[in-house]
């Protein structure tokens, strides 16, 4: 019998669940054998942050020399969104780069600050809050989860794609659209008076492709990678917010690595998101091309007027947000981004 996407990703799954407990057997584990991180990421290895975990293994794996082994499994390969969460904590993978949206269920709902409409102008906003206090601090808030925040990688600002031009406020209403897992995306779509649906990003084709949902948004990279364009005719550039990720690791897992090894897998780790941030801004550049170049969806630039109408309209996301981060978060973020007003 042939095995389905899904049958193959449970048996994977299956298999790295029994390797992490050592029931595969005595030679599982050996003293001799290299420290095994399974890094898990559910989008297209030719992405930044596919290129990114590239880079940390072939830094990891060189330095150590072969004491360590990273297995990257790209495109929810392993695990789908909450999935990957879940074996994180169990242990059955050891490493992830989930989006920042994604953490609100682990690190209470601090994370979320991140996805407020327009609270960053530029990627150096993003990473003047990502490198100082705030970033630090919800790490931190992560360890009660067992699990370790290493690092952020940047990706990008996001846009809007439909069936329809999405050029008004009134384009969105009656319309559903696929989000991640939080609470100020669902709100954000609510305030533009469409219907959110948190979906994995693995089961989006299908879902628009059987429209289950009519848009999405996401970055230009991943939209191109997983061929979301070929769906959607049109794409409106809004930049309304960004889209990031936090690298983190089984806390006991690392914790438990022998100092030597941990020291050098931080300094890979450094090198890869110094050069996850070169590429991100680059790649949607070259993927937005891309989709423009392939005739299959039209590229639109809201105008000022329009934006403004965007941003008034999501602007109530602010007053329902405090009740889910705390104003304190909200107030940090906006001046560590160098944002007065939102
Ligand atoms: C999404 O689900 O749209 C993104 O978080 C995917 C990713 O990891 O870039």
């Amino acid at each position: 019998m042939e095995e389905t996407p899904s049958s193959q990703r449970a048996r994977r799954a299956f298999t790295a669940a029994l390797s992490a407990t050592g029931l595969l057997g005595p030679w599982v584990g050996r003293a001799q054998s290299p420290v095994v991180v399974r890094f898990s990421h559910v989008v297209a290895a030719d992405t930044a942050k596919g290129r990114a975990a590239q880079r940390f293994k072939e830094l990891a794996e060189t330095r150590t020399g072969g004491r360590v082994r990273v297995e990257v499994h790209a495109n929810s390969q392993l695990y789908k969104d909450r999935e990957e969460l879940e074996a994180l904590q169990l242990g059955t993978v050891q490493m992830l780069a989930p989006s920042l949206s994604k953490l609100a269920v682990l690190g209470g709902g601090g994370f979320e600050a991140f996805d407020l409409p327009f609270m960053f102008k530029d990627r150096a906003a993003f990473r003047a809050v990502a490198d100082g206090p705030v970033g630090a601090g919800l790490l931190k808030r992560l360890e009660a989860k067992g699990i370790k925040g290493l690092a952020y990688w940047d990706n990008g600002f996001k846009v809007m794609t439909a069936n329809r031009p999405l050029r008004d406020v009134a384009d969105f209403h009656g319309r559903s659209f696929r989000v991640q897992s939080s609470r100020v995306i669902t709100a954000q779509m609510r305030a533009l008076g469409a219907e959110p649906v948190v979906l994995p990003l693995s089961d989006t084709y299908a879902a628009l492709r059987d429209g289950l949902v009519d848009g999405q948004e996401g970055i230009p990279s991943n939209i191109y990678t997983q061929r979301t364009h070929e769906l959607q005719r049109h794409l409106t550039v809004s930049h309304h917010a960004y889209l990031a990720y936090a690298v983190i690791v089984n806390k006991g897992f690392w914790d438990g690595l022998p100092s030597d090894l941990r020291t050098i897998l931080e300094g890979a780790l450094k090198e890869a998101t110094v050069y996850a941030q070169g590429v991100a801004a680059q790649d949607n550049e070259q993927m937005l091309e891309k989709i423009r170049a392939s005739g299959k969806t039209v590229v639109y630039t809201l105008s000022p007027a329009e934006l403004a109408a965007w941003r008034r309209a999501m602007h109530r996301v602010y007053e329902q947000a405090p009740a889910w981060m705390g104003q304190e978060i909200i107030d940090a973020m906006r001046a560590a981004a160098g944002r007065s007003a939102p």
